[in-house]
């Protein structure tokens, strides 16, 4: 296994910072070198996460919060083990049992968290913005678990590492993000990270569900998932984001899976080689049939969750170099 610091020290001139910023609150305004030396850095932890035994100390004696205001299964657990893996001592605030519930506020929670010292807080919260805002009270490095609709930095993350494992490179390749675009923070850190490293992307939704501006992202917008699908390499569905929704914005279920859900047949439109992706949770029969989802060899979904791990891991040790003073930090 390759360490952290020499596969950074052999890519950057001595006393350069290879990732300059203090937390990681989304993907929008990084470099493509910098997003690229964190997909690097994951490559070290997806072999460790391979071996009987998982774990490093990189981490011992730091403090890592997760602190989860909206559900989550995939993005708190494996913050949870990337943070264990890494040998550090990690806490999960219990939001319905917190202070939250008498009425303390974000600031005053935040506030808490920090004079308890801990070495890095990990957030989701219901509330574009609300990362931001704790990271601006806090001494530690804050890591952005998603926030509202937003961006879902960690999710573009692995989703990209997941893409280039799987097709060597982004140049070029014909991504399709398909599903809610409106209110999703995972379509937006994707769209950021993939465009960033040179990829086609297409995104695809039905009008009530594509922002007006997407054009701006550098992305090609299509309403017909049919035409969007021609010759693609990566599909990546998106569930409907219910609990975003304010009115009516699809006629049905059934009608939306008609024109939007990813069958067997829709897939033959693809490239033969195309990978299928899906952040989840998974609404099995409406975005996404069933037989797509499990299919050998082209679907990735639980590929994806292997990634996180350890693209998490890497946030999480790259951003606590400069508290264990590593990496040309003063
Ligand atoms: N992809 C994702 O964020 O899943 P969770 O909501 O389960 O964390």
């Amino acid at each position: 296994m390759t360490s952290a610091n020499s596969s950074s020290r052999s890519r950057y001139p001595a006393g350069s910072l290879a990732f300059p910023h203090r937390g990681l609150l989304g993907l929008a305004g990084l470099a493509p070198h910098e997003i690229l030396f964190l997909l690097d850095e994951a490559e070290q932890w997806v072999e460790l996460n391979r071996q009987p035994t998982k774990r490093v100390d990189h981490l011992r004696g730091l403090t890592i919060i997760n602190a989860f205001y909206e559900n989550s299964t995939r993005t708190l657990l494996s913050f949870e083990i990337a943070g264990k893996r890494l040998g550090a001592d990690v806490v999960n605030m219990s939001v319905g049992q917190s202070s939250v519930k008498k009425g303390e506020t974000l600031i005053d929670t935040a506030m808490t968290l920090n004079a308890m010292r801990a070495d890095a807080i990990v957030i989701r919260h219901a509330s574009s913005g609300a990362v931001r805002l704790i990271a601006e009270k806090v001494d530690c490095p804050v890591l952005n678990a998603g926030d509202g609709q937003h961006e879902h930095p960690t999710q573009g993350l692995l989703d990209a590492l997941t893409i280039k494992r799987a097709k060597g490179e982004f140049v070029g390749l014909k991504v399709v993000i398909c599903g809610d675009i409106l209110h999703s923070r995972v379509a937006r850190s994707n769209i950021l990270a993939l465009t960033a490293l040179g990829a086609d992307v297409r995104v695809c939704a039905p009008p009530a569900l594509m922002p007006a501006d997407i054009e701006r992202m550098r992305v090609t917008p299509y309403h017909d998932f049919d035409a969007a699908l021609k010759d693609a390499d990566v599909v990546m569905m998106l569930r409907l984001q219910n609990e975003r929704m304010t009115g009516q914005f699809i006629p049905s279920p059934r009608e939306y899976r008609h024109l939007y859900g990813l069958s067997v047949d829709r897939l033959a439109r693809a490239a033969g080689d195309a990978i299928v992706m899906h952040p989840g949770p998974m609404n099995r029969g409406v975005e996404i049939d069933s037989n797509v989802a499990d299919l050998p060899g082209r679907s990735l979904i639980t590929t994806q969750v292997e990634m996180g791990v350890a693209m998490r891991m890497a946030c999480l040790e790259v951003l606590t170099r400069k508290a264990r003073k590593l990496e040309g930090w003063q």
